[in-house]
């Protein structure tokens, strides 16, 4: 079968009781970074996000300002939009739950398993974590204790309910799921969080729980109005209603992206994506993701960034203070994607003076100050290079495989850490060679040191490009290079002999130290 050359890459769709904090900002940056190499790949992308807008703790939260839910939510809306464009978010679609083909999508969804047989109802008796909107399961239930167990996730406490629900058949999947992760290795990135799937699947399921009674803030479920879809499952549902699922006439879009090739979502989460999802699609006869890729929290003094802890850090505040593309370096530099990482301003700030004003932006400057000084703006690279220079080119073509495994892996901060000794290696070239003292006697020399290091600069910030766009792309036309996305440059770097010319622009600091 011929491989699809599309890629379809999601976030999960946010809480909207808040403005969007650190966290949220960090699975939307490893989003669009994933998107951007894809599409230096020369894949065709379509990246969703969106927001997840119905059920018991936007009403609450609602309540508590004294405003419709509609309203309250819809207020939310354009800080989240702002926010994603000062961070350079390349989405293609921001998926709502309110949206009108969200609901009937997601009701077409819910028909199809109640056709299949694969819904009976009953009744839910237990216990509910609001925060998290999730059924915690305890073996044996007593409704006279009136304190229920803690909310596995998040730890507070839970509420005892007891109403007339429809049940999903969760049960009856369990040996199709434990053979489908078997089939499908990498299913689950990193490996650590798929076992604990596989564990939990092991060790039993229980049918869910998959409509409400008592939550009148929901998309009506299919023929019996007193409940609504459990926000969960149409929650879930965004992935294939975004993309046109139960719209006959985007039958064509759907089945161009679905698939998706990549569910990013935090580790809180993992259980409704690993488990709940691919046993609803299973059910409903569709095609499973691909792929889910795992991320651990963003953490502030050992807790994690959360509204309700009230240690959020606000992106638009370090937006204000350092920019977007720093801040997004250091998300991806610092934590490594499969582990809890601590935010902190002098981390960042270090990072920042370090990584890329001295040792990625003074080497640009000190570069380009040197061609000015002495009148060069076009530079060739020589027909014969020397020795230090074919040693450069060598780490240069290493250095891009290494790069592109990594980055393959999601292992982001190794990408980097990776490419910053590729760096520093050109820095080191630079600082050996003396072009400053070799300009007065050979100037053939001189300007092969320019070319090695301009030849070494744009491998860089192609590389860059999906982490830092503007500043790469600033980075190239100061090197004269007009950046296109489509031609898979990826690849064609790997094969490149060192033949460019480069037109020196003059340039100003791409970064600036934290003050
Ligand atoms: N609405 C659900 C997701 C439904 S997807 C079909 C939800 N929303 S959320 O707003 O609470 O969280 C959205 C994502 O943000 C999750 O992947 C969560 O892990 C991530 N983060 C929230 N706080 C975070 C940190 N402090 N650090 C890193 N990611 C965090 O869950």
């Amino acid at each position: 079968m011929m491989q699809k050359n599309t890629f379809y890459v999601t976030t999960p769709i946010y809480y909207v009781t808040a403005r969007p904090h650190l966290g949220s900002l960090y699975t939307t940056v490893l989003a669009d970074v994933i998107s951007r190499w894809n599409k230096l790949q020369g894949k065709e992308l379509f990246f969703l996000t969106g927001t997840d807008e119905h059920g018991q703790k936007i009403m609450q939260a609602a309540q508590q300002v004294g405003k419709e839910p509609k309203k309250f939510v819809d207020n939310f809306i354009p800080v989240y939009k702002e926010i994603w464009a000062l961070y350079e978010i390349d989405y293609n679609y921001f998926v709502r739950t309110t949206d009108t083909s969200h609901q009937t999508g997601a009701q077409h969804f819910i028909k199809k398993l109640i056709d299949v047989g694969a819904i009976y109802s009953g009744i839910y008796e237990g216990w509910y974590c609001t925060p998290c909107e999730t059924f915690v399961t305890q073996k044996s239930i007593d409704k006279e204790i009136t304190q229920g167990p803690l909310c596995p996730s998040c730890q507070r406490e839970t509420q005892f309910v007891s109403e007339k629900t429809y049940f999903f058949k969760l049960s009856a999947y369990q040996e199709k799921l434990l053979q489908f992760y078997r089939d499908n290795a990498d299913f689950i990135v990193p490996k650590e969080r798929f076992n604990e799937v596989i564990r939990f699947v092991e060790a039993g399921l229980n049918d869910l729980s998959i409509s409400r009674t008592t939550v009148e803030w929901g998309i009506p479920f299919p023929d019996d109005p007193m409940h609504t879809i459990y926000v969960w499952v149409e929650a879930l549902c965004n992935y294939i209603t975004a993309i046109g699922y139960g719209n006959l006439v985007k039958e064509s879009e759907f089945k161009k992206w679905w698939p998706a090739n990549l569910h990013i979502i935090g580790k809180d989460i993992i259980r409704f994506h690993a488990i709940y999802w691919p046993a609803f699609l299973m059910a409903a006869d569709l095609a499973l993701p691909k792929q889910i890729l795992v991320h651990g929290w963003i953490k502030v003094n050992q807790q994690k960034m959360s509204k309700s802890l009230g240690n959020v850090v606000d992106p638009v505040l370090l937006y204000d203070s350092y920019g977007a593309e720093p801040v997004r370096y250091f998300l991806l530099r610092q934590i490594p994607v499969n582990q809890d990482g601590e935010f902190s301003t002098g981390d960042l700030e270090h990072r920042i003076e370090t990584d890329l004003a001295n040792d990625l932006g003074n080497l640009l400057q000190r570069m380009a100050a040197l061609a000015q000084k002495y009148n060069v703006i076009e530079v060739k690279a020589p027909k014969i290079w020397s020795e230090q220079s074919l040693h450069l080119r060598d780490e240069s073509w290493n250095t891009i495989e290494d790069f592109n495994s990594y980055m393959e892996d999601y292992m982001f901060h190794m990408a980097l850490a990776r490419l910053w000794q590729f760096i520093k290696q050109v820095n080191s070239y630079f600082h050996t060679q003396e072009p400053w003292k070799v300009v007065s006697i050979d100037k053939k020399k001189f300007i092969e040191v320019l070319a090695a290091t301009c030849h070494s600069l744009r491998i860089i910030a192609i590389l860059l490009w999906p982490v830092m766009p503007n500043k790469m792309e600033e980075l190239l036309t100061s090197l004269g290079i007009k950046f296109k996305v489509a031609d898979d440059i990826v690849k064609h770097l790997e094969l490149e002999t060192w033949n460019k010319q480069f037109k020196i622009k003059k340039v100003l600091p791409l970064f600036k130290k934290p003050i």
